[in-house]
């Protein structure tokens, strides 16, 4: 990717990637992408319309559709869809499974890369970022933290679910992601890796804010 800088955030459900992400971005300028919310898009769409999620020639037709009724930016940051309503438990259960077919794959990273080439700087989030979107990004990040404690992170986040159920999900949601064949989820072999657990937001932000200026990335304003 010549066109622009791209940092590369990968790791866990609630491992403090959108948090870092969003901070980051305000700190040096860059333009955000969750591209999990792409995911998430799909595996609603499929709820709705009673698509099996996994059936590949099914999903991957309406992926297609997907991409054919909408501009391309629009799938990436589609507004119409509402955030809470893409984290509803059947969402998030059916998200791995769209998440699995490599065609899906395909045509997502397509579209990121895509719409990087129009950003000059862009931080990037997601599970393949640093390893299959953008295997030359310039910074990279890999996050984690025990599923206990990222369980809980979620729980005081959406109140909307049990403490049980909430890292049940999170579990069952990193196997899919760390297992399957299509780009699993892996911390790239250059991502600086930094395990969460035991910090606040502001000192894993810190430690990325550090990192990023120390590969030449400079600061338009002070973090708050
Ligand atoms: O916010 P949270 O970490 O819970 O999930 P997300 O980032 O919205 O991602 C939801 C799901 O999309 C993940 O569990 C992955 O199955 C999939 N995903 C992926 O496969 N590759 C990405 N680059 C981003 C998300
Ligand atoms: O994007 P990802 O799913 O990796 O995580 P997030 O949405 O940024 O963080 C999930 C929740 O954990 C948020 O409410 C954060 O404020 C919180 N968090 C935290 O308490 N301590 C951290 N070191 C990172 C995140």
């Amino acid at each position: 990717h010549a066109a622009g800088t791209v940092i590369a955030v990968d790791g866990p459900a609630a491992a403090g990637k959108t948090t870092t992400c969003l901070a980051l971005a305000n700190t040096f300028g860059l333009r955000y992408l969750e591209s999990g919310r792409t995911y998430r898009i799909i595996a609603f769409e499929a709820l709705r319309r009673e698509i099996p999620v996994d059936d590949t020639r099914e999903i991957t037709g309406l992926c297609d559709e997907l991409l054919m009724e909408s501009r391309t930016e629009s799938l990436l940051t589609a507004e119409r869809y509402a955030s809470d309503k893409l984290r509803e438990t059947p969402v998030n259960v059916a998200v791995s499974a769209v998440a699995k077919i490599a065609e899906v794959r395909q045509r997502v990273t397509g579209l990121i890369r895509l719409w990087a080439k129009t950003q000059a700087q862009c931080v990037v989030e997601g599970r393949d970022i640093g390893t299959a979107v953008f295997p030359a990004a310039r910074v990279k990040f890999y996050l984690t933290a025990s599923p206990e404690v990222r369980a809980m992170r979620r729980v005081r986040q959406e109140r909307a679910d049990s403490y049980e159920n909430v890292l049940a999900d999170v579990i069952r949601r990193d196997e899919a992601d760390m297992n399957r064949a299509a780009s699993p989820l892996v911390a790239a072999e250059d991502a600086i890796r930094i395990d969460t657990t035991r910090l606040t937001i502001d000192q894993v932000t810190s430690r990325m804010a550090s990192a990023c200026r120390n590969q030449g990335l400079e600061i338009i304003r002070q973090c708050e």
